[in-house]
Order: C-alpha cells, then structure tokens, then sequence
C-alpha cells in the first residue's frame, strides 16, 4: 500500500484535512496524519513507512531523510523550502515540491493587516496614521509580492516594487512602478514588504545601510523569513531612528531586546500565522495532494525544486 504522511506541527484547518483525505484515497492510497507532534522522534518514527510526505514548515532534516526507507518525494504546503534539506533529499532520490502561491493571499492580507495594526497602535483608541497616500515598496514581485502591491494599490498607496528575475514591463502592467535596485526601493519607500525567500543571497540581506536610506516613517513588514534581516543592523536602526518601525510574522531572535526598548514601534505575531487560513490549508493542502498523486500516478514532476 502506498502510504503517504501528512506531518503539520503546525495543524491545517480541518476541511483541509478532509480534502486531503478524499484525494488520497481515491487514488487508492492510504493517509496517516502526524499532526501537533512535539518531539522530532515522532516524525522519524512516523516517516519510517512513508512513500510520500507532506509538511509545512516542519524541518525536514538528513535525519528525517536518512529515517524514511520509502520514500519517494516531499511536497512542502506552502512557498518557502529552507526547511527541507535538498541535498540530502536528491542524495536520496527523493522528489522536493512546493505549492507555489497557494497561500500567497493570506500572507498578503495579514502583512497589510499588520501595517494597519501598528499605524492604529495596537488599537488602544488613541490617533493613527493611514496608508492611503503613502509609499510601499514591494521587495520582490513574487505570488505573494503582487498581491501586496494590488492591496496596497486599491488602498490609494503609490506602489513601488523591485524583483531582479522578472522584466520591468511585467510590473508595470499592474500599475506599480518597477525600480532598478535594492537601494532605490528603500530609498523610495516609507514603507517596504519584504518577501523574499530564504536562501543564501537574501540571509541577512536587510542591513543598516539599506534600512538608514528610507524616508521619514520607514517601516518594514517581514512576513518573510526572520533569517532576511540582519539582525544587529535591525537594533542599531531601532536605537538610531526614533520613527523606525518593524512588523513581522517571524520574530528574530534578538525579540527581547526589541520589545523591552523599543515597543511601541515593533509588532510581532505569536507564531508564524501568515498562511494560517482555512482558504491557504485547503488551496496548499489539496495541491500538495494533488501533486503526490500525480507524481505517483504519472511521473509529473511539475513544481519539482530539487
Ligand atoms: C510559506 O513558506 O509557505 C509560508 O511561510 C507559510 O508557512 P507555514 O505553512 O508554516 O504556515
């Protein structure tokens, strides 16, 4: 029996599960759920007799890799593959996939949402501040990087973006301006969406130089990777510039320093929630369900990152 292994430390919503579930086994395959799992021994255990696995940001290391006897390929729900050892993966033979922009609109909204939270101060009922009219830079024109710019657009900002692998005139048909660099979209902004993928050009690409260029107001949202932001230039910015603000939905590492000094002018979400919607578990879920099947079925290795 081919047995495919959703593992979700972080779970999907339920109808999600459900559509998972009748994909599975209409293709005759079987489905064992691994979900809200607190120690890494139990996704080892669990992968052990899996032909396929499906993950969100759950780590998929060499020893996860190194644990899983049968399997066949990994589908990670979601845009963003650093969880997954790639390396170790294609030693193995072991097929990597992502869902790309399938959840794109939630992480869209809640980093709008965030920007709109922190300009009302945490809604404490004192006066804010709006966006319409102001700058927004989208830093890196991807699924989830267009949908801020329309977003941001329908709200009456004046929308820049910056994206080195599309042409200009792709951009500029949604009506954003495309710009010809890093420097001149935080130079340009107020305000920036970072949403760029983890990898070894963009770690710890956000530094002090590029942060100190932006207008008065500068205010980034990271709804990215923490791993972006270079995380000393993050505090000297924070010390340096009463009206730097920063709101993200991957807290860095230096958080408690942030919120003890600087805490009226930083947001953080809990825990990682920007693809945490009942639309973005069924769209990604059920296309990492799809996909498995027709790799399975068919060889189709669309969407392959590895
Ligand atoms: C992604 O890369 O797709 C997002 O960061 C969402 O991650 P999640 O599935 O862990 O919520």
């Amino acid at each position: 029996m081919t047995t495919i292994l959703v593992a979700t430390e972080k779970p999907f919503a339920k109808t999600a599960v459900n559509g998972i579930h009748d994909i599975v086994t209409k293709a005759g395959f079987e489905l064992k759920m691994l979900e809200k799992y607190t120690a890494k021994e139990q996704l080892l255990e669990a992968v052990k007799d899996a032909d396929a696995l499906i993950v969100r940001s759950d780590i998929v290391d060499e020893a996860v890799i190194q644990a899983a006897g049968k399997l066949k390929i990994v589908v990670r729900a979601g845009a963003g593959y650093d969880n997954i050892d790639l390396k170790a993966s294609t030693a193995k033979g072991i097929v990597v996939m992502n869902t790309p922009g399938q959840n794109a609109n939630a992480v869209a909204e809640l980093s709008i949402g965030m920007l709109i939270y922190l300009n009302r101060n945490f809604y404490n009922g004192s006066a804010g501040i709006e966006l319409r009219g102001k700058t927004m830079g989208v830093h890196a024109y991807g699924h989830v990087g267009r949908l801020i710019g329309s977003i941001a657009k329908g709200m009456g900002m004046d929308v820049y973006a910056y994206d080195p692998f599309l042409a200009k005139t792709v951009i500029e048909q949604d009506g954003v301006k495309a710009v010809d660099s890093i420097q001149e979209l935080y130079s340009k902004c107020q305000y920036v969406s970072i949403n760029l993928p983890a990898n070894k050009e963009t770690r710890e690409s956000i530094n002090f130089e590029l942060m100190a260029t932006m207008p008065e107001g500068a205010t980034i949202v990271n709804a990215a990777r923490k791993e972006i932001m270079h995380e000393p230039s993050l505090l000297k910015i924070f010390a340096g510039r009463k009206d730097f603000r920063y709101v993200t939905d991957v807290a860095p590492d230096c958080e408690a320093q942030i919120k003890t000094e600087f805490a009226t002018r930083y947001f953080a979400t809990p825990k990682k929630m920007g693809a945490q919607t009942e639309e973005a578990n069924i769209n990604a879920g059920l296309a990492a369900a799809r996909q498995i099947v027709a790799f399975i079925q068919k060889g189709d290795t669309t969407f392959r990152v590895n």
